[in-house]
């Protein structure tokens, strides 16, 4: 065994790998050659701490601490390290490095677990690259089935399980099931930048996650007819950009009106030319909502905005869920349990993660989060202070002492 390098020194190592020299966001979508480079970095970091790698069939990896004399049911921590398109650097690997760094000082500080410690790494958390997000995880717990994900595909064709056979995955890792995991581990905690500004107007460091918002990704494809863009007169026109563009106003004000989140990242044009109306616009909704009545409400309402205004542009509509994810209540006794001590804020998040679909799986799940002091998230401008990351690293530590003693 290798001496551990430090928080500083991980976070370091993987600063390059998938950093666009243009924007200085990262671009490290499952199973390209960035998120490889990440994956292979974290088995050998596990290697180097000996710990035994477990991996699925899809690349998820549970790496564990298991000293002789430990047994009973475990404590899982971790994260994911794929990124969204342009990301910042902190949504997904603090949390893996995080990890890594509480077993150091658990180590440095002499302390034996009485029971084992997993720390993990899930695929595709954000959806980035095939549409589903935290397709790992519920792969892993059966939320999504292979003959489900067999229907993914990425932007350029390619289908998901192809791109999973074409991928190098652990080599020489014992075998991950759910079934199993389920039995070894007690409890899921799982550290991650906070997304918003809550940390920062409570003036701390870390928080404790309470709930999930129930969030969705629905695919709008506005269909109308191609034209010259000079010739057709404006009344002669059934044009799907039009439709487009109100229901993301629609959206927006729905969002506003009744204080729920609603956007549109995503849109693809076809043919995408500048001197002609197009014959179809394809985009994604992004919504999330404070309960899954008032979710469910809100789509409906920009979908029922949406046909009303394609009955006047004399386009077409349909709307297709791509990826719905329900609330999560975290665990109550283990939030309290991990915040009391030293009492951090308990604080629910509108952003997905993994964690939610391990308690839906049933698995006794809690979050911490670090303060991010812009609150900038999904952006190059993703930001967490050193000292604050390493408030969560102590955080963490104690959680794990706590809950593997
Ligand atoms: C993941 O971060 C999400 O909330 O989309
Ligand atoms: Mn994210
Ligand atoms: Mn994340």
């Amino acid at each position: 065994m290798s001496p551990s390098p430090d928080f500083t020194q991980m976070w370091r190592d993987l600063e390059p790998l998938g950093r666009s020299s243009a924007s200085g966001g990262y671009f490290r979508q499952p199973f390209t050659s960035a998120e490889r480079e990440a994956a292979s970095w974290f088995l050998e970091q596990c290697r180097d701490r000996g710990l035994d790698v477990t991996a699925d069939e899809y690349g998820n990896v549970v790496a564990w601490w298991r000293p002789e004399n430990a047994s009973g049911a475990g404590v899982l921590t971790g994260s994911h390290l794929d990124s969204v398109l342009d990301g910042g650097a902190y949504d997904g690997p603090l949390g893996v490095v995080s990890a890594l760094a509480a077993v150091d000082v658990l180590r440095d500080r002499g302390f034996t677990p009485a029971r084992p410690i997993g720390v993990s790494v899930f695929v595709e958390e954000e959806g980035s690259r095939f549409g589903l997000a935290c397709l790992g995880s519920r792969l892993l717990t059966g939320a999504t089935t292979v003959e489900q994900a067999r229907d993914l595909r990425d932007r350029d064709g390619v289908f998901f399980v192809d791109a999973v056979a074409e991928a190098e995955l652990p080599a020489g890792a014992g075998r991950l099931r759910w079934a199993d995991l389920r039995e070894q581990v007690a409890c899921f905690v799982e550290l991650h930048v906070e997304q918003g500004r809550d940390l920062v107007d409570r003036d701390a460091p870390v928080g404790v996650a309470s709930a999930i918002w129930p969030h969705g990704r629905y695919r709008f494809d506005f269909g109308g007819e191609a034209n010259h863009a000079g010739t057709t007169r404006m009344e002669d026109r059934h044009d799907p950009m039009l439709t487009y563009a109100m229901t993301v106003l629609a959206a927006n004000k729905q969002a506003r009106l009744s204080g729920q989140r609603a956007t549109f990242g995503r849109v693809d044009v076809h043919p995408n030319g500048t001197n002609a109306v197009p014959s179809r616009v394809t985009a994604w909704l992004d919504a999330r909502a404070e309960s899954e009545e008032h979710l469910a409400a809100l789509v409906a309402e920009v979908e029922r905005l949406a046909r009303e205004r394609a009955g006047l542009d004399g386009t077409s509509v349909v709307l297709t869920p791509e990826s719905v994810s329900p609330e999560v209540a975290f665990d109550a006794d283990l939030a309290k349990r991990i915040a009391g001590a030293d009492g951090w804020p308990v604080i629910p998040t509108m952003a997905g993660h993994d964690a939610g679909i391990l308690s839906a799986a049933g698995l006794p799940t809690a979050m911490l989060f670090v303060r991010n002091p812009t609150g900038i998230s999904h952006s190059p401008a993703e930001h967490a202070e050193t000292g604050d990351c390493l408030a969560g690293v102590e955080a963490l530590a104690a959680t794990l002492e706590r809950l593997a003693s």
